[in-house]
Parts: C-alpha cells; structure tokens; sequence
C-alpha cells in the first residue's frame, strides 16, 4: 500500500543515468556547522566528542551533569550489597552499566567473532492471543506482548545463583552489490541463533528484533522539537506521491498515562528522554525506578527463581534501587549532551557542498529532514528555542525486506524504522571503534549502511548506486563531515 509509487519511480532511476543535481553544489548555510545550536560544543573531534555537556551549562548545571555522568557509568552489583546506592543489579540482565554499552556516549558494537557484546540484545515478543492482549495493543497502553516465559528481551547475564536466559549467535552471508561505475561492495546479512536456553523454549510464534546501542549526542533536543511540526512531515497514504510515507509511532508515555508520539528507540518505542532511561535500567540492567518498580526487571512469572531473589530496593532511597533523584540526574545528563561542532573548513569545502546538495537531490533529505527549530516553550529552557541539525524526521518509514525485522512495536510494523539523526555520523569509529551502523550494527561502513536502504528509501539507494565515482565520494565526504 504504502510502495505504490515505487515501481512507478524506478524506471524512470534507470532510464536516466544522468546523475541527479551533480552540477549545482549546495551553499554553506550559517548555523549547519553547530548541529546542536548554542549547546554545541566546540571541544575537539576526538574519542570524548559524544561525551561533553552543552557548551551553555551553568555552574550548578554543570554540577548536575556530572552527577549524572556518575550514574550513567555506575557499575551496579547483586543485592544485598554493602553499597545500599549501587545494588540490585538484576538477577537476569544484559549490563552492568549505561556506559558499558553506549561506548564513550556513542554506539555499541556486535560481538565479534568468539568476544560477546553487551551493547546487543534481542527484544522479544508474540502476537497478541487474547481479547485482553489486543485490546491492549488496540489502545496503545502496550506496544507489545511479551514472551509468556522470556519477556521482552533476552538477557544473556544474570547474577550468581541464577542462570542467564541464553546467548545470541550470529551468522553471515555475503550480499555482492556492484555499482554502476564497477565498484563493488560486500553486504554481510546476519542470521541469528538463540543458544543455551534456560528457562525452557521459547513461544513458537516468538519474534525477535536485534538491537544495537545507538549514540546519545543531542537526545534532548529532539525530545524538544514541537510535535506539530514533527506530524505536519507525515503522509501515512503517500498523496504527494514522492513514495517517501512516513507516519509517528504512537505509545504509553507511562507518566502522563496516555499514548504520545514515540521519539526513541530504533522504531521510535518510548515518547520520552526519561521513559527511555528508565526502561534501560529495568530491561537492561534489572532496576526498579519509579517509572517501574519491578525490581526483578524483566523477569516474568514463569521465572519463579528470579522473581523471589533479594533485591537492591532502599527505604532510604523510596524503596527503589534507582530512586526519583537518581533518574533526574542522569535525565539531565542525557538531555544536555551536545554534540561537537562540525569543522567549519571542512563543511564549506567544494566537495563536501557537493555531497551536500546531492543528499537533497538524491532524495536523502526526504526523510533524513537537515535542519529543526525545538519549541520555545513548554520545554527545559536548556533546550529551548535552538536551531538544530539532526538529520531526521523522528517518523517511522518501511525499509523494505532487507532490513525488516518482521517484529511489530507500538504502531510500526515489522518493516518500519525510525528514521536515526545523522550527526556526529563521521565520528562514529573515533568514539567507539568497533561500531556499525543501522538498527542491529550490520553495516561496517556508510556506504553499506546506505545500500541497504529499501522500501520507501529504495528509489534513493538506486540513485546512489548510479552515481559516478566522484559524486559517490562527495556524498560520502559529506556524511563523514557531519
Ligand atoms: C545492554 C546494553 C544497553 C544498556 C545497559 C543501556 N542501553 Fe540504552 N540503548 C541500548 C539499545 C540496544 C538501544 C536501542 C533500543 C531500542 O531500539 O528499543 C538503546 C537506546 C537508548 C536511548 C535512546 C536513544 C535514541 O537515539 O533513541 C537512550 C536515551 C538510552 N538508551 C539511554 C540509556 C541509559 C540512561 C542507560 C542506563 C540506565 C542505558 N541506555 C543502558 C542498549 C543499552
Ligand atoms: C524513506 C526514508 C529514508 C530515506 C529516503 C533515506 N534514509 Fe537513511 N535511514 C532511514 C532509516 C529508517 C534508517 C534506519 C534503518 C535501520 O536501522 O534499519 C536509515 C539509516 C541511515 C544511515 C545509518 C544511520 C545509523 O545511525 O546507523 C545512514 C548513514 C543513512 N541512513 C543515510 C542515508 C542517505 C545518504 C540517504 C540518501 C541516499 C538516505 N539515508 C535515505 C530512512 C531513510
């Protein structure tokens, strides 16, 4: 329904070879150079860059930011501690800290070879079965049905004295693609397998959806782009014809008690910075928050062991293991992470302004949308009111079978994704030199990651594979100056 227009497009790509808009090459736009507005900070390009706090903090922000940061790499352990603060990790988790799996704030990677990666889980569910489960998902008060057994995600740790759930193998074919000037580049598709199961098989109609840590530069300013300004880009039925739909996913915001746009996540599944925050410490490292206070994290009721284990919650700390304090100090972390400023050389070099009016003329803007304005109001003031350049248009578009993981959440269907902002982009391999790109890390390099590109993004990967050499390079040069 939603690809009418591309076979309508595509021979229109391969009758004109004419590579699209390479003569004009785009103006330097005042502002592009600093992606994250009056935050960005102009601290150097080096392995730290996702790491520095909003070049506008004050003092006692600062102070804020720090104590956040603290929390952000605590590493927890197993109730009952001597450290009342840090415990209760658990039983079944897939890290210890925040930071283990977003790398130095950027990205996580895959395992490699025989090494495991924390940074990789694999969310978990069923189709709905019962009047109950589809009417939950039919009001949006879940996005998804768990696995009876499992849960929403497979944690491949667990404190002592109880077993982790299972391991993830992951195999790889070769997908060849050779471009129109000869070119050839490699595809590796991953193929997963669940290993050494714990607690029992897994429901036969389980689906799962591999996940990589993405980076946590300048969360707070998407968080605050008017959502107005977010659904007048949707066009669910595609009627200007671009074949480019786009439409917001829609969830629980657990707080305001009533379903809001989904901004986070690889299929835009949390509708706040905070909501986010707060699953990672229960899903992923087994806390209670006050969001959710389930101190066994994901365990579910056929997890009996799990459930009844000693946990980490404190009546000093409102009987949580992550009380209200401590969720407001690392929300304000993540809301003020900037972002680096781009080399202003660079960005308004001949090539890169060549790759950069090809983004727009290939149809990569289409979705990857440059440039937003956050709300003056109604929002923390630290993010208000900024010129941003983030490269996304936070809506979910069909990625074609390439990519999907045929696993729906909330509102996106097993072939959406949320579009991912691009800045920082280029520096993906400074801060975390193992990372991939794409939702499960597939992608070694920019180029893969754009050949990959499907669905709704297809008539745009076959303009890039038609490009010359030196228009390929521009566009490239450009990406890798974001
Ligand atoms: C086990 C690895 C792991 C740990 C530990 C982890 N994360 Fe994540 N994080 C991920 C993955 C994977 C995603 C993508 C989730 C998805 O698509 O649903 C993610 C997404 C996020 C996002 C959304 C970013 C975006 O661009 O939408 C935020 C914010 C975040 N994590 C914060 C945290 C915080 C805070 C902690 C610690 C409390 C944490 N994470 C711990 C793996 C991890
Ligand atoms: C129809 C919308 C759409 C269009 C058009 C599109 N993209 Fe994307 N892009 C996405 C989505 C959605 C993803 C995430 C897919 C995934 O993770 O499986 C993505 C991912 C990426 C990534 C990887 C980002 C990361 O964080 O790992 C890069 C790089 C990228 N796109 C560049 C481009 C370029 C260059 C073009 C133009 C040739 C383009 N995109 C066109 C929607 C689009």
């Amino acid at each position: 329904m939603k690809r009418v227009a591309l076979p309508l497009l595509l021979p229109v790509l391969l009758l004109s070879s004419v590579p699209v808009g390479a003569a004009e090459p785009a103006a330097f736009t005042p502002g592009e150079d600093r992606p994250a507005g009056d935050l960005t900070h102009h601290q150097p390009r080096d392995k730290k860059a996702f790491t520095r706090p909003a070049a506008t903090l004050t003092a006692d922000q600062m102070m804020r930011f720090k104590l956040g940061d603290g929390f952000f790499r605590r590493i927890w352990v197993s109730a009952p501690a001597s450290t009342q603060a840090a415990d209760g990790l658990g039983p079944l988790f897939n890290s210890r800290s925040c930071q283990r799996c977003h790398v130095g704030d950027g990205r996580g990677h895959l395992p490699d070879g025989s090494m495991g990666s924390e940074a990789f889980f694999l969310r978990l569910s069923v189709p709905p079965r019962t009047e109950a489960e589809q009417k939950a998902l039919a009001d949006g008060r879940q996005a998804v049905i768990p696995d009876p057994v499992y849960g929403t995600q497979l944690q491949t740790s667990s404190i002592q004295g109880h077993a982790a759930e299972g391991q993830v193998r992951i195999d790889w074919t070769d997908r060849p693609v050779t471009l129109a000037d000869g070119h050839r580049v490699v595809l590796r598709q991953p193929h997963y397998q669940i290993t050494g199961l714990a607690y029992g098989p897994l429901d036969p109609d389980v689906m799962i959806s591999p996940r990589v840590a993405p980076p946590m530069i300048g969360l707070g300013l998407l968080e605050a782009i008017p959502e107005a300004d977010l659904l007048a880009k949707e066009d669910p039925d595609d009627r200007d014809g671009d074949g480019i739909s786009g439409r917001a996913n829609r969830v629980w915001d657990v707080a305001a008690g009533a379903v809001r746009m989904g901004r986070f996540g690889w299929k835009a599944g949390q509708p706040t910075l905070d909501q986010q925050n707060q699953s990672a410490f229960n899903g992923d490292i087994g806390l209670s928050t006050p969001l959710f206070p389930k101190a066994a994290g994901d365990c579910t009721a056929a997890q009996a062991t799990c459930l009844t284990a000693p946990d980490g919650n404190s009546p000093q700390y409102q009987n949580l293991e992550v009380p209200q304090a401590v969720s407001d100090l690392v929300l304000f972390y993540t809301r003020t992470l900037s972002g680096p400023a781009r080399d202003a050389r660079v960005a308004a070099s001949a090539q890169v302004l060549r790759g950069k009016g090809l983004f727009t003329d290939i149809g990569c803007a289409a979705c990857h949308t440059p440039q937003h304005r956050t709300a003056d109001q109604g929002v923390d003031p630290v993010v208000a009111g900024q010129t941003v350049w983030p490269y996304t248009d936070l809506l979910l578009h069909d990625m074609g079978d390439g990519l999907a993981d045929n696993r729906p959440e909330g509102l996106a269907d097993g072939r959406e994704w949320r579009t991912p902002p691009l800045w920082g982009l280029g520096l993906t391999a400074v801060v975390s030199p193992r990372a991939g790109y794409l939702h499960d890390g597939r992608a070694r390099t920019v180029l893969e990651a754009v050949l990959w590109h499907g669905g709704e993004a297809a008539a745009a990967r076959d303009r890039v594979q038609a490009l010359p050499a030196g228009d390929r390079d521009a566009l490239l040069a450009f990406l890798n100056a974001l």
